[in-house]
């Protein structure tokens, strides 16, 4: 199964009401265990590489050819997708380079600069057929801060994706960056009632607070791309601890980064079925 275009994913997900889990890759690793979860579980999923996580790299190319190839060798079908992007330079580089969807974050700015500069991105994408994500009601916990009280209003979700053309819309309701535990509540109304108000499809971002019952209760009421990244570095790095506890005078690198990609390949498979993506 080659690369998909994320749309091919997302789309019919809508429609069947079944959630797609967008999970973020760091190392090779992430990229590598995420397709291995996505086949056992037998469901589509989405790579995403941050903004943050090309900052770590100091560059895109590498991580994201890597990811590139992953995707391209999967028996699934596999999208790749840019997060949080602010730079219009790496939108750019992720377009050429092969990306089929970028989420341009301008959530920071007020909500007339965010249409602004939205719209920009969604025109230079779109002429090159790259599905653009945006995000309105800044969603907490980005500055580490965990501030999950914003709420995105449906009205002003519908004119803002009326205004942009954007392809799918990360909204705040509930959920905050970066959490360690999975107790954010969601406001499962304000899903329903944006989701109504909206034609394009809805995104969870900061999904590692959120428990198991609650992300299967945001599917069923409307959200279709939910976006994990802490919860599987919880996953990689315990396995990785537990691996180095036990054994004082391991050196090979694969022992432990590979009992990581094990334990996230894991997670990936058992995520997907709670979001009932195959
Ligand atoms: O865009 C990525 C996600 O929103 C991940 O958030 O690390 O809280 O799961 P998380
Ligand atoms: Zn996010």
């Amino acid at each position: 199964m080659p690369l998909v275009a994320t749309g091919s994913i997302v789309e019919p997900a809508v429609r069947d009401r079944r959630g797609v889990g967008a999970f973020n890759v760091i190392q090779l690793e992430h990229a590598e265990a995420i397709v291995a979860g996505a086949e056992r579980a037998g469901a589509p999923v989405i790579l995403q590489i941050s903004e943050n996580a090309v900052r770590y790299h100091g560059a895109l190319t590498p991580i994201g050819r890597a990811a590139l190839a992953v995707a391209r060798d999967a028996s699934v079908p596999v999208a790749l997708h840019l997060d949080h992007v602010t730079s219009t330079d790496l939108v750019r580089e992720g377009v050429e380079l092969g990306f089929g969807s970028v989420m341009f974050d301008a959530s920071a700015l007020d909500y007339e600069a965010n249409v602004q500069a939205t719209a920009a991105v969604v025109a230079r994408c779109h002429a090159e057929g790259v599905w653009v994500e945006a995000e309105l009601g800044e969603i907490g916990g980005k500055d580490g801060v965990h501030a999950a009280g914003a709420r995105t209003d449906p009205g002003e979700a519908a004119a803002f994706v009326e205004s942009t053309g954007v392809d799918a819309l990360a909204v705040a309701v509930g959920s905050s960056h970066a959490m360690l535990t999975r107790d954010a509540v969601l406001d499962l109304d304000l899903i329903a009632g944006i989701a109504r108000a909206v034609p394009v499809p809805l995104v969870l971002h900061g999904s590692s607070g959120v428990a198991d019952d609650n992300l299967a209760a945001a599917v069923r009421h409307g959200m279709t791309k939910i976006n994990i990244a802490t919860h599987l570095n919880k996953a990689f790095t315990a396995a990785v601890r537990t691996c180095l506890r036990e054994d004082d005078h391991l050196v090979d690198t694969r022992r432990y980064l590979g009992a990581g990609r094990t334990a996230v390949t894991d997670e990936v498979a058992r995520l997907l079925g709670v979001l009932g993506s195959a």
